[in-house]
């Protein structure tokens, strides 16, 4: 990567907003990051002096320890609020909420919300740099961004390259960045599962769709898994979970249909045994445990660059 690094978003709403040129250009700050530490070096200085809040109004393990030690690695301090800890659950706005965090001094505000749009309106209502840690079931930028992060290490390149997800699509913000982030990139995105999670509708967003699991496995080479997100739903989509996890279950009789070298991704959390059984989920193909340890890079990457375009900084890569 030059020296130059040229970036100019505070925020980071949803992969639409980016260009294949920025999300290369997270991908190669990450990257530094990520050869600093594995050389050993644990502290940099990007943040320094700054406050990160995390403003998670639903729960989290991966993404929210992540920009937590991303910002400490970058020196930030950060603070992690929840709803129930907020005053949020004594009826204050999120407006107002949001306005007390930047009085109090935050630099960055984390955020994911139960509401789909939640983060493009906080955007829209402070100048504080906003990033979307999940809104809804709208996007979940980071998390796709990772996602292509890792594959690209596996793959090389992720143009032309088949990825097949698996499981509740209507209601997965994590698909729904995925497929705007691996399309970008230029690879070719089959969508699987039950039609009433993986309507047809969603061929207009340029993808294949497939109610047949054989033949969406076969040809993949990366296989994402996907958990049925039982917290967004209002209705029953199939007759129960064992029903789920017999029809569309990622199980030791159908890795028999995949590439033997092919990936297998999981966003996180994991029901072991409903849409991958644990043999798979544990085994050389899967690159589980490296998602999540990338995700830590990719959000030091994404909290520099919009910490830097705010502060009309200039960015210096990682020695
Ligand atoms: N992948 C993901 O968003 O996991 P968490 O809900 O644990 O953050």
């Amino acid at each position: 990567m030059s020296d130059a690094i040229s970036w100019k978003k505070q925020n980071l709403i949803s992969i639409e907003h980016l260009s294949v040129t920025e999300i290369n250009t997270i991908f190669s700050l990450a990257r530094a990051y990520k050869k600093a530490t594995d050389s050993g070096q644990s502290k940099f200085n990007a943040l320094e002096g700054k406050t990160v809040v995390n403003l998670f109004l639903e729960p989290s393990t991966r993404t929210r320890l992540a920009f937590e030690i991303a910002s400490k690695r970058l020196s930030a301090d950060s603070i992690t609020i929840s709803g129930v800890a907020s005053s949020l659950s004594k009826g204050e706005s999120l407006k107002d909420t949001a306005h007390n965090i930047v009085a109090l001094g935050a630099d960055i505000i984390i955020m994911r919300h139960s509401s789909s749009g939640s983060s493009e309106y906080l955007s829209r209502t402070i100048k504080t740099p906003i990033i979307n840690a999940g809104d809804g079931s709208h996007a979940h930028p980071t998390q796709a961004l990772l996602d292509a992060f890792t594959l690209m290490e596996r793959l090389g390149d992720v143009k032309k390259k088949k990825v097949t997800i698996l499981g509740d699509i209507l209601f997965s913000r994590v698909a729904r960045s995925n497929i705007h982030c691996l399309q970008k990139l230029g690879a070719h995105v089959t969508l699987a599962g039950p039609n009433t999670l993986v309507p047809k509708a969603f061929e207009a967003m340029g993808v294949r769709v497939s109610h047949n699991l054989k033949e969406a496995l076969e040809d993949a080479d990366a296989i994402m898994l996907l958990r049925i997100q039982h917290e967004r739903q209002t209705s029953t989509h199939f007759p129960s979970i064992s029903e789920y996890k017999t029809s569309f279950g990622l199980n030791e009789r159908r890795a028999h249909w995949i590439k033997p070298n092919a990936i297998i991704m999981h966003p996180g959390p994991i029901n072991r045994g409903v849409e991958i059984d644990s043999k798979l989920a544990d085994s050389a193909n899967s690159v589980i445990l490296e998602q999540v340890k990338n995700g830590v890079f990719v959000r030091m990457a994404i909290l520099h660059l919009c910490h830097s375009a705010y502060n009309k900084c200039k960015i210096k890569l990682p020695k």
